[in-house]
C-alpha cells in the first residue's frame, strides 16, 4: 500500500490534458492500486491520475459510501458514449479542500473504458456515480469544478482559491506525461 500526494489547485498538472494510457501492465496496475488506497485514505469517492501527478487518462471510482449498489471501478482511457438529462447539485474535489459549489451534470451517462486488466467494458451510471464519473473525466481534460461554478460563486471563493494556489505551486509537479498546453483555465 502506498499513499500518493494529492495535488491541489495551483499544481500545473491539474490544468493539463492527460494522455491516453498505452500499455496496461504492472506500472499502470500499481498506480491504480495506489490511487484506490489514496482515495480511501482521503475519504473521496473518485480520484483521477493527474490529481496524483500523473498525466494519464485513468481514474478510480467508488461511490459506495453514497450508493450501496455501486462497485469500485478503475476506468482507463474513458469516454462518455451517451448522456441524458441534467441535474444541478453540490460538488467538491480532493484537489480543492473545503471548496463546494453547485455544478450541472448529465443525470445519466454510459461510459466506455478499459478495466485494470485492459479489457474493454461499458457501464451505465446515474445519480452520484454519473456525477463522479463526469467530474473525473473533466480532470483528464484539465478542467476543475470551479470552472463550472457560477461567476458569483467563484468570486466569493477568490481568497480561498488564492491561498490554495500558493499551496499547489509549492508541490512537486509530478510525472508530467501530459501535453504542455494548459487548457480552460480562467
Ligand atoms: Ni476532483
Amino acid at each position: 500500500m502506498a499513499l500518493l500526494e494529492i495535488k491541489v489547485l495551483g499544481c500545473p498538472i491539474l490544468r493539463k490534458r492527460a494522455l491516453p494510457v498505452g500499455v496496461i501492465a504492472e506500472e499502470a496496475q500499481r498506480l491504480i492500486d495506489d490511487m484506490f488506497d489514496t482515495m480511501y485514505a482521503a475519504e473521496g469517492i473518485g480520484l483521477a491520475a493527474p490529481q496524483v501527478g500523473v498525466g494519464q487518462r485513468l481514474f478510480v471510482l467508488d461511490v459506495g459510501p453514497r450508493d450501496a449498489s455501486a462497485e469500485p471501478m478503475a476506468l482507463i482511457n474513458p469516454e462518455v458514449l451517451w448522456s441524458a438529462g441534467e441535474v444541478v447539485e453540490e460538488e467538491g474535489c480532493l484537489s480543492l479542500p473545503e471548496v463546494v459549489g453547485e455544478v450541472a451534470r448529465a443525470a445519466h451517462v454510459r461510459v466506455g473504458a478499459l478495466d485494470r486488466e485492459g479489457t474493454p467494458f461499458e457501464v451505465e451510471m446515474s445519480g452520484i456515480g454519473a456525477r463522479a464519473a463526469q467530474h473525473e473525466i473533466d480532470h483528464l481534460n484539465g478542467i476543475l469544478v470551479i470552472d463550472r461554478f457560477s461567476t458569483i460563486k467563484r468570486n466569493l471563493l477568490r481568497g480561498q482559491l488564492r491561498r490554495l494556489k500558493r499551496q499547489g505551486k509549492r508541490q512537486a509537479p509530478g510525472l508530467t506525461y501530459a501535453a504542455d498546453e494548459a487548457v480552460n483555465t480562467q
